[in-house]
């Protein structure tokens, strides 16, 4: 059970870092706003391939997906065609991006040597091409070796377009790649972050999600409410990732019910694309703490949708860190949610509304709800020790370690407030 490869976070160093960097002491000394170049809208294809035709001179395009949208992908190969560039499609992105898939990505594009790689799928996707993208890039590289604040070099092969065509991880917009390890036993999750994988392009066109089901809305979109949340109470956010933070929650509000009750329904899925993007861009800069890192281990031991995962967590880990912070308090004020001042009462008002919207929507509001008591007392020791090993775990804006992430999770699990 005990892990053989070393990633960036397992270097004290690199944690130290990751600690100094919410420090309120360094925020006008270093802080980092990435964003790609973003093209909203149903002409997004045409405009950027226009600008892409420029910038690649062998126009020589790798298209990345999955089984699913291998079959929907005919219109956007064409419209590629159309723009002179040669393509190749590979179908064959596995969920959760495990490494094995990802090192058979690189050699396809090592093989094949495009100018520009293109991600055109959910989370999963636009993960595994980040990371198809530095091994191509960098051929003598592991993976392990990517430490965030060490210069990779990318961008003298090709550059990087993505294409969400779910609505919730805004992967197309953020510096994380989180990958499955599946060289370990068990697989394990693992999150990368460098500044230099934020794709050149983010194109966000709402037609992509008007076929997703349902059950997919859901659970993308409080992930996409988690982002945005996270976003916002972490130590690292800023003026730039709290004004993301609020207008994406207020379409979350305002526009996830619609867009669960009916995929048709163009004006809610685009509110929620554009929503899952602002907060992709608020987390990424100001980095997912406790509801990531509890929501990582959870997801992958019960092999529970990332989605709901991290959800599920997202009310307790607002009141665990309502004892070191004001900032639920505050958020709860800029939703118009309450006018007291009053110390928590705005963070117990913003723990209410997000229960009244997951009851809304059909989210979890206990660990009981997606994991059998049984199995989650069978595995309770690995989940609070791989939690507590997460580096989102790290930059938890109130500290949690392994015993006290026994005690939260049984809270969560049975649906008790976090009274401690
Ligand atoms: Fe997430």
């Amino acid at each position: 059970m005990t892990r053989i490869k070393k990633w960036w976070f397992d270097d004290p160093e690199n944690r130290v870092m990751l600690l100094g960097g919410g420090a309120s002491s360094y925020r006008g000394l270093m802080s980092l706003f990435m964003a790609p170049r973003t093209i909203i809208g149903s002409w997004a294809l045409q405009i950027f391939l226009k600008n892409a035709a420029e910038i690649c001179t062998r126009r020589k395009a790798l298209i990345i997906t999955d089984e699913v949208m291998a079959e929907k992908a005919g219109e956007v190969i064409s419209m590629f065609e159309r723009f002179e560039f040669e393509v190749k499609l590979w179908g064959k992105v596995l969920p959760e991006a495990p490494l094995s898939n990802i090192k058979e990505g690189a050699e396809l594009a090592l093989d094949y040597n495009p100018d520009l790689l293109v991600a055109f799928g959910g989370g999963s996707v636009l993960d595994t091409v980040k990371a198809i993208w530095i091994l191509y890039e960098k051929e003598e590289m592991e993976l392990t070796g990517v430490y965030p604040l060490e210069p990779l070099g990318l961008r003298k092969k090709a550059i990087t377009a993505a294409i969400p065509t779910t609505s919730g991880t805004g992967s197309e917009s953020t510096m994380a790649v989180v990958l499955t390890d599946d060289e370990e036993d068990p697989p394990v999750k693992v999150s990368l972050m460098h500044p230099e994988v934020v794709p050149d392009f983010a194109l966000i066109d709402s037609r992509y999600v008007l076929g997703m089901p349902s059950h997919l809305a859901m659970a993308t979109g409080l992930d996409a409410l988690t982002h945005a949340t996270e976003g916002y109470v972490s130590t690292w956010s800023s003026e730039y990732t709290e004004s993301l933070s609020v207008r994406a929650i207020r379409h979350i509000f305002d526009y996830l019910p619609r867009s669960i009750k009916s995929g048709k329904d163009r004006e809610a899925r685009y509110k929620m694309h554009v929503a899952s993007n602002l907060a992709g861009l608020s987390f990424s800069n100001a980095v997912p703490h406790l509801a990531h890192g509890a929501g990582h281990a959870f997801g992958k031991l019960f092999d529970v949708h990332h989605g709901l995962a991290v959800g599920v967590f997202l009310p307790y880990t607002l009141q665990y860190h309502s004892a070191v912070t004001e900032k639920g308090d505050r958020l709860a004020r800029e939703l118009g949610l309450t006018e007291e001042t009053a110390r928590g009462k705005g963070t117990a008002a913003l723990v209410e509304r997000y229960r009244n919207f997951f009851r809304e929507v059909g989210g979890p509001l206990a660990g009981k709800e997606l994991v059998a008591e049984e199995e989650f007392k069978d595995k309770f020791d690995d989940l609070a020790r791989i939690a507590s090993e997460d580096p989102a775990s790290l930059v938890s804006v109130r500290p949690i370690n392994e015993a006290g992430y026994r005690r939260f999770m049984e809270h969560v699990f049975y649906g008790k407030d976090i009274d401690f």
